[in-house]
């Protein structure tokens, strides 16, 4: 059941199946470092089609981790964070200590303050706590399909302003940015809501603070349907890749006093647009 077989015409076999009833895809039979073009193809229209897609007992070094995304668009980084102290294209999520926040790291998609946020963002799990510290992956496309018509019509050319916040160091950041509440992915042409938390989304363009602020925690809500989530649990050596243009995502912070760290690594997108 949810069983596809791919086959490219280099005779690599990727075999791929769906992790929830809608979002999210495992893929197996391939080595990351040894895919070749054609398969690269494959396996980036089914990030794009499933929001995230994890690849188990991959194992990748940091190297490699940096190889692979760099075939899918130009590394970047966020502005303001730390970096690994030997690879600066490779930021080191490290959640110990936790316990004490009440929810989640919040959904949200990666780097919206900047122009060009990133297409498609990867961790590689190091180290992982015995219980919890999970991810969830929520299916923007579905968020935006399951609007109403007359939303869907409001929405059509409205723009939200995006602001850095939570970073190590703000001063390196941007200031704000505009990016339509509705995008186009350009690998699947299907339209996705585009807002993330409250700290990072803070206004609509032509309406007031009231209306804007309103508007804006409306579409937070709509952007996480249950049906349409997909809950990771890590195991050491996973590597998991999800499209920022389609997929809000958020951390669980219950390991507490656990080590969890994660690398992180990220290719630059087109600027959001709607078609
Ligand atoms: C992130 O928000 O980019 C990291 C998610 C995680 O730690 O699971």
């Amino acid at each position: 059941m949810f069983r596809d077989i791919h086959r490219t015409n280099s005779e690599t076999e990727i075999t791929s199946k769906l992790l929830s009833g809608r979002t999210g895809v495992r893929i197996t039979g391939i080595s990351i470092p040894e895919l070749d073009d054609s398969a690269l193809e494959n396996v980036r229209r089914l990030i794009s089609d499933h929001c995230v897609a994890v690849f188990p007992s991959q194992f990748l070094v940091p190297q490699d981790q940096v190889d692979f995304v760099s075939r899918l668009g130009p590394i970047m980084v966020t502005p303001g964070v730390d970096l690994h102290p030997e690879f600066d294209n490779v930021h080191v999520v490290a959640n110990r200590g936790k316990r004490n926040e009440l929810f989640s790291g919040g959904f949200h998609t990666d780097t919206c303050f900047v122009p060009k946020p990133p297409s498609f963002t990867s961790l590689s799990a190091i180290e992982v706590p015995e219980h919890g510290g999970d991810t969830i992956f929520c299916n923007q496309y579905l968020a935006y399909e399951a609007l109403s018509d007359v939303m869907k019509r409001m929405l059509k050319g409205l723009r939200l302003r995006h602001i850095p916040s939570g970073l190590d160091h703000p001063e390196e950041a941007p200031d704000s940015v505009w990016h339509p509440a509705v995008r186009t992915n350009p690998v699947t042409n299907r339209k996705a809501l585009y807002v993330t938390y409250a700290s990072r989304c803070v206004e609509a363009e032509g309406m007031t603070d009231v209306e804007g602020k309103t508007l804006i925690n409306l579409l937070y809500k709509q952007s996480l349907v249950s049906h349409a989530m997909y809950r990771h649990r890590w195991s050491v050596g996973d590597f998991v890749i999800w499209d920022n243009r389609c997929t809000l995502h958020a951390a669980v912070y219950d390991h507490g006093e656990q080590s969890r760290t994660l690398y992180r690594v990220m290719c630059g997108g087109e600027r959001p647009y709607e078609s």
